[in-house]
């Protein structure tokens, strides 16, 4: 019998698969092109014209490789978290090709085989994705009122000793969100032991009450964000962390010093400077998730209040019809995706798009609805 190259029994028995079927295959599959992109949470609004127009000055320049401490970027993003001058410093800050990236190089940190790591049933699923990459064994408490449910994520925290936690405020795939004070609530009744990912991705686009004072005294929170959502950057890659020093370091040891390109490094940097489009897209976004609203209730289906970059929308019946709608949706060239997770399967997920996507979707929900009837 041919010998081969013996890969560890823990790859060997991972299954070969992505988090999500990108649009990109499906538009494969279909052999035919989405005419709304409404379902993997981009920002069709785009980079601000003064980022696009940093990376054009910076493209003959890529025969540089990038700064692989990324100096720039993490003072830059230091001194623009900081309540008051110097109360972070680029020592708190690590960059990474995503939040994605960040939140495997945390799971490497802190998880090995067997390790008990606890989210919530239905969370974001790379996070899962990178808990099974390494071994570790994933512990799920349910949603509550189509919530995070922070009380049960405590109990399985101390039920198993575990010492990794994530949560997501605001969350995907509902959109919600909790109040400040109960996470610093949460935060308060952690055990030092347990290091809480407070992935906050779409951060930008929730209400300010929603995010707690950064605090890095705390070696216990590694509070995550991201360039993809509210910036528009999402195929540039690149997200950060911030914590307490300590902590930080540790992710010099492992991660990919040359992966941040130098494209990323400046388009990031423009983006951070550029906080008058910021707050212009948060308000096309705000004005987006209300019209998604109206469109749902125009067509007797409830969405969900959200403080993201999208609007779950609830079709008022089981995972089964929800699912006829978004396949309904896909047929008709409307590129939704839905939330899987028992309880949570009776929705649909729509991300903001611009206005001629949510007319489109608009037309097709309605007759998505009458052809099931
Ligand atoms: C909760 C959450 N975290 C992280 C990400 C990914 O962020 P990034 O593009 O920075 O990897 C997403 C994207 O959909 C998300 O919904």
């Amino acid at each position: 019998m041919a010998m081969e190259p013996q890969l560890t029994p823990l790859i060997e028995s991972l299954p070969s698969t992505v988090p999500f079927v990108g649009p990109e295959t499906l538009e494969r599959k279909r052999n035919r092109p989405f005419r709304a992109r409404l379902g993997a949470n981009e920002n069709g609004f785009g980079p601000a014209p003064s980022v696009i127009s940093a990376m054009r000055d910076a493209a003959p320049d890529v025969w540089k490789y990038c700064d692989p401490e990324n100096f720039d970027l993490k003072a830059a993003l230091a001194a623009h978290l900081a309540a008051a001058p110097g109360a972070i410093a680029p020592g708190n800050v690590v960059v990474g090709e995503g939040v994605d990236t960040l939140l495997g190089l945390t799971v490497r940190q802190y998880v090995r085989e067997g390790t008990p790591v606890v989210t919530s049933l239905g969370a974001y699923p790379t996070f899962n994705f990178h808990v099974a990459g390494f071994g570790g064994r994933l512990v799920t408490v349910p949603y509550r009122n189509d919530h995070e449910d922070l009380d049960a994520l405590l109990d399985a925290v101390r039920r198993e000793k575990a010492p990794l936690v994530y949560f997501s405020n605001p969350d995907n795939p509902m959109g919600t969100w909790h109040e400040a004070p109960e996470i610093e609530a949460f935060i308060a009744a952690l055990p030092e032991t347990t290091m809480l990912i407070l992935d906050e991705a779409y951060g930008e686009t929730a209400p300010a009450s929603a995010l707690p004072a950064i605090d890095i005294s705390r070696p216990n929170v590694l509070r995550m964000r991201t360039f993809s959502k509210a910036y528009g950057l999402a195929g540039m890659r690149c997200g950060y962390a911030i914590g307490a020093a300590s902590q930080i370091t540790a992710f010099d040891k492992i991660r990919n010093h040359f992966g941040m390109n130098r494209m990323v490094q400046i388009a990031a940097l423009a983006a951070l400077e550029d906080q008058n489009y910021l707050r212009e897209v948060v308000a096309r976004i705000i004005a987006g998730r209300d019209r998604i609203a109206a469109i749902a209730a125009q067509n007797g289906l409830a969405a969900i209040p959200s403080a993201t970059n999208f609007v779950t929308i609830d079709c008022g019946r089981d995972g089964a019809y929800a699912a006829n709608i978004l396949n309904g949706l896909i047929e008709r060239d409307i590129f939704v995706r839905k939330p899987m997770a028992p309880m949570l399967d009776r929705c649909i997920r729509v991300s903001v798009g611009l206005d001629e996507e949510l007319d489109l979707f608009e037309e097709k929900l309605a007759e998505t609805l009458a052809a099931l009837k």
